[in-house]
């Protein structure tokens, strides 16, 4: 009994120790990011980082000492606080990385290491689609947002699911499904095809799906965020079989009248749940505090944050957990993290906020949820889902 009181207190200063190593790297990480990289970074044509950042993330995860390095520098774990098994899937922390930024599923091998908990890759198209003309990326720095304009560029689905089948992942992958930005996939028909293309090259591969309707730059618009067609895009992936949970993800400015549409449709169909949310194109949004946005494109951040939460609260209220929420858009701290999960979020996802902040950010992020989480005396992240409806009923 002795013995293991020792054992465990010389467990319990290990960890404290770990701990504070950990905050003091992080806040190494943060003023290096904040005073040497990110002005320099700025100062470039986002698209031209972004392409850099996959490139160097890349090379990073193929050599195991720059993995290790990048694990040294980056990584964060607590299982018993932050892990979660949702629909069989063991997510060793909520934070992933948000469809948009490993398009074409070529950091997988190095996100884990940055900590990240999960990851979505895509949006994957039918075919190679080259996306839309450049510029298509800006930075809103007043509103710590950016303008996307990309319009699906990705590699194609038969690329990227014969990269990922001779690969096996350390966190789980979602395959983010897009349909094809192209004047061939305005009929209903041809746009759903190309919808079940990827679904049914990557039936062996990842761990979940998401069916992505609400990418506000593609051609033709958002067609499947009408019930008709949503029904007709639902029941045609319903006929093949389902092997992993399958998420929408819904745009921030659906009304109340369209989104319950939307829900009352997905209610018909076998759906784990739901993203929350893609980027905003509503430009009369009080959040928007640069001059000259661009008039494309959709926006990110900030701007997109209060919208994902309201969403994120609305069917949270309405299904509690019948549903698994992803919550998406402008998480820059653990605060706003942990904000969405008590609104109703098991999962998070992230861009804008690891561009602006750096990517010591997941780490940070993940430490201060599992301070947050022992402060509201919960054992583990799970019991905080939603907790914000629960405190006021
Ligand atoms: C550069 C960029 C590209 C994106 N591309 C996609 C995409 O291909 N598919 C998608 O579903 N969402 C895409 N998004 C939206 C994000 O997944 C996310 O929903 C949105 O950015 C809000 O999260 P954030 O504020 O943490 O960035 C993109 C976002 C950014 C910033």
């Amino acid at each position: 009994m002795v013995h293991c009181l020792y054992i465990y207190e010389i467990q319990l200063s290990n960890n404290i120790m770990t701990d504070r190593l950990i905050k003091i790297r992080n806040k190494i990480l943060r003023l290096l990011y904040k005073t040497v990289f990110k002005p320099i970074a700025f100062r470039q044509d986002p698209e031209t980082v972004h392409d850099f950042i996959i490139k160097l993330g890349k090379l990073f995860g193929s050599i195991n000492i720059t993995r290790n390095i990048t694990k040294l520098l980056f990584y964060y774990s607590n299982d018993k606080y932050l892990s979660q098994n949702i629909k069989g899937i063991m997510f060793k922390n909520p934070i992933g990385l948000a469809a948009g930024f490993d398009k074409n599923a070529e950091l997988t091998a190095i996100l884990p290491e940055v900590g990240f908990g999960f990851v979505e890759v895509g949006s994957i198209t039918g075919e190679y689609c080259k996306g839309n003309p450049k510029p298509r990326l800006w930075r809103a720095k007043n509103s710590q947002s950016l303008v996307v304009y990309y319009g699906l560029k990705n590699d194609g689905s038969e690329t990227i699911s014969q990269r990922l089948s001779k690969l096996s992942f350390k966190i789980p992958v979602g395959i983010s499904i897009a349909k094809t930005n192209s004047p061939h996939t305005i009929n209903p028909k041809e746009a759903i095809d190309d919808y079940l293309k990827t679904y049914r090259l990557f039936q062996d591969i990842g761990d979940y799906y998401t069916i992505n309707i609400s990418c506000p730059n593609a051609f033709g618009g958002q067609p499947f965020t009408n019930p008709e067609l949503l029904d007709q895009l639902l029941s045609a992936i319903a006929r093949d079989p389902k092997t992993k949970p399958i998420f929408l993800k819904l745009s921030p400015d659906l009304s109340e009248n369209e989104l319950e549409s939307i829900l009352r449709i997905t209610e018909r169909y076998d759906i784990d749940g739901f993203i929350c949310s893609n980027l905003t194109k509503n430009r009369n949004n009080e959040k928007i505090l640069d001059k000259d946005i661009p008039e494309k494109g959709g926006l990110s951040g900030k701007v997109q944050e209060d919208l994902s939460n309201k969403q994120i609260e609305y069917i949270y209220r309405k299904y509690g957990k019948k549903y698994i929420i992803i919550g998406c858009g402008g998480i820059f701290s653990a605060q706003d993290a942990y904000n969405k999960i008590k609104l109703g979020a098991s999962l998070l996802q992230l861009i804008t906020g690891m561009i602006f902040e750096g990517p010591q950010l997941i780490s940070e992020i993940n430490r201060e949820l599992v301070y947050f989480l022992k402060q509201d005396n919960y054992n583990n992240i799970s019991e905080a889902v939603g907790s914000k409806h629960r405190s006021t009923q």
